[in-house]
């Protein structure tokens, strides 16, 4: 039997429902193990629970950190650096490519450390407040 229009229609509502909430879930920095947002906006990462970031040049995406889209990149065996993902050129949020942060508005690419590598913005990635202590990296 053919679905009428309003089975189709519910099923696709449903689908779409199910798609926003993995999207939500995807971006939420709630929803990740040893990823937690505190009452005051900060977000705390328990750097040895979080698989992308057990290697040099690692990432992980925290969502929003008070406001703005942030990552934490490890730089080095103990050393780590969050950053403002909002191109300095026009505010785009730029992507991880697996190999730098590349903005998809005008194509300015930075290292995955945030150092700017070619414009059209001019300049680096902006860090975001990071204090590492006792294995856990405090952001924002
Ligand atoms: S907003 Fe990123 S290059 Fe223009």
């Amino acid at each position: 039997m053919e679905p009428n229009r309003r089975q189709f229609l519910t099923g696709a509502c449903a689908l779409l429902g199910a798609g926003l909430g993995a999207a939500l879930l995807a971006d939420s920095a709630d929803a990740a193990t040893g990823i937690k947002r505190k009452k005051n906006g900060q977000v705390e990462v328990t750097v040895a629970q979080i698989p992308g970031l057990q290697n040099i040049n690692g990432v992980v995406n925290l969502g929003t950190v008070k406001g703005v889209p942030t990552a934490v990149v490890r730089t080095g065996a103990s050393t780590y650096t969050a950053l403002n993902l909002r191109c300095p050129h026009a505010g785009v949020t730029v992507r991880d490519t697996g190999t730098q942060w590349l903005c998809p508005a005008h194509g300015s690419q930075f290292a995955l450390d945030g150092a700017f590598i070619s414009g059209p913005a001019g300049r680096a990635l902006t860090p975001v407040s990071a204090r590492l202590s006792r294995g856990i990296l405090t952001v924002g």
